[in-house]
């Protein structure tokens, strides 16, 4: 299996995916310093599960240490997180795992459609971050399907798409795909990133429709679809 050597790793927001990211990455042996963008004390009991592998630090901090920067915040944020980390992720592998989302007042997520377009939060985030080395992953699966012990019991390994007109930083990527217990596939250049933020708003639609807003499911029901294409689809290709 493809591993990555040990990376220093700037999480840069502990939330629903970082902080499930972080607990996989501090399991392969990778340093890291944990940043949460907004109330940081809610990381106490994560940071003493973690214990000396991975510490807490402000956004700027976790930017800074980062040979590899997981850039995982809810897009309305992106503006004002870019301006906190300023010239700090040039030249770094910034890993980012956003969908284009609006959120109501109760917490209502709703997709961007006119920006989705001609657009994608990659190809944004590389605009505004022009001298870091963007790769878009991670932004299909569900939290809690970032869960090592989601998958503990299966034979399937989730796929997991990436894109980046950057090859080596793709590489560092998959290697990180693999210590994280899923399957990286490369999905070609950054421009990819629109395809895989549309995938995204077809999930939520599934989920909303066909599985009553339970998105869980339907993200499982694809990813191990995706592991394990058996002999009728092999078939179809002969
Ligand atoms: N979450 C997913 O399943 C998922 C999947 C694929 C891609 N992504 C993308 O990855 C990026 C990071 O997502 P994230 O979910 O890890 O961000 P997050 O930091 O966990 O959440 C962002 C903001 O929403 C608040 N929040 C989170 N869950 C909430 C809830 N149940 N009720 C009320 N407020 C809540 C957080 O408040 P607190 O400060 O209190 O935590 C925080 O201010 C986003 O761009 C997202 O679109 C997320």
């Amino acid at each position: 299996m493809e591993r990555a050597n040990r990376v220093k790793i700037g999480i840069l927001n502990t939330g629903n995916i970082g902080s499930r990211l972080a607990r996989a990455w501090v399991a392969a042996g990778h340093d890291l310093v944990l940043a949460k963008d907004g109330e940081d004390r809610k990381l106490a009991p994560l940071l003493a599960e973690l214990g000396d592998k991975a510490r807490l630090g402000t956004i700027r901090e976790a930017a800074d240490f980062g040979e590899v920067v997981l850039f995982s915040v809810y897009w309305p944020r992106v503006e004002g997180i870019v301006t906190t980390v300023g010239d700090a992720l040039d030249g770094k592998v910034v890993i980012e795992t956003m969908n284009p989302l609006g959120v109501t007042a109760d917490f209502r997520h709703f997709h961007d459609l006119d920006f989705m377009r001609d657009n994608s939060t990659a190809e944004d985030l590389q605009a505004r971050l022009p001298k870091a080395r963007i790769v878009k992953a991670f932004n299909l699966l569900a939290a809690p399907l970032l869960e090592a012990a989601a998958w503990s019991e299966s034979s399937a390994q989730p796929n997991v798409f990436y894109v980046s007109d950057d090859a080596v930083a793709g590489q560092v990527t998959r290697g990180l795909i693999a210590d994280a217990g899923f399957k990286p596939v490369n999905a070609g250049p950054l421009r990819g990133a629109r395809q895989l933020e549309q995938v995204g708003a077809l999930l939520h639609h599934v989920a909303d429709h066909e599985f009553g807003g339970d998105a869980d499911l339907v993200r499982l029901a694809l990813t191990v679809i995706e592991a394990n294409p058996g002999p009728i689809l092999r078939e179809r290709v002969a």
